[in-house]
């Protein structure tokens, strides 16, 4: 092998590499702004059993996979889905469809609705990486209907009207 051949081989043996790095570099990095759009988002305090009330330390492995834990209010109970779940049933588009259809609350779904499509992709791809997890959480009940799980009620209390009574 002469000089040249090896400095081409040397060039190609480093090159190769470094495409794939660009091309993993450019997922991780928006892996990477998922993890943080979800950290800094709240989605944790209640897709993530116990997460508020562990102040947040809850390994990452456990993220996201939905509480069964329920929310009761005048809109019935409503349970945060299992997003771990969630992300394998549907490709990015579909995911892009269903975040932003209407959502019960105390789903902070006008918030999700206003991330750009970039923002909502790499949550997509941030929780798609951590990998299905988990069980699917109970489904919803009407207002009035029996609630079998434990719940936290947000009833409205002490409204004026009730004061004036
Ligand atoms: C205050 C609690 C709360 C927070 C914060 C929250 N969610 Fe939710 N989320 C819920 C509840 C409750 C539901 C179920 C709503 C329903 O039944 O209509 C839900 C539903 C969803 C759904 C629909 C699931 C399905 O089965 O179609 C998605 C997607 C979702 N949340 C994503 C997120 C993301 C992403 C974040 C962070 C940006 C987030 N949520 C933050 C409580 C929350």
């Amino acid at each position: 092998m002469n000089t040249s051949m090896k400095i081409a081989g040397a060039l190609l043996a480093g090159l190769i590499p470094l495409a794939a790095w660009a091309q993993g570099g450019g997922d991780a990095a928006e892996i990477r702004h998922g993890r943080y759009l979800v950290r800094t988002s709240g989605c944790n305090d209640c897709h993530t059993p116990g997460y508020m009330q562990k102040d947040g330390q809850v390994p990452e492995a456990e993220w996201l996979t939905g509480d069964s834990m329920g929310w009761h209010g005048p809109w019935g109970t409503t349970y945060p889905a299992n997003l771990r779940q969630l992300v394998q049933q549907m490709d990015e588009k579909a995911w892009l469809v269903r975040v932003r259809q209407p959502m019960r609350p105390p789903m902070p779904a006008p918030s999700l609705r206003a991330m750009s499509d970039a923002d909502l992709k790499a949550i997509y791809r941030y929780v798609r990486s951590l990998g299905p997890k988990g069980q699917a959480v109970p489904a919803y009940v009407p207002p009035g209907g029996p609630v079998a799980t434990p719940y936290l009620d947000l009833t409205p209390k002490n409204l004026p009207t009730q004061v004036a009574q």
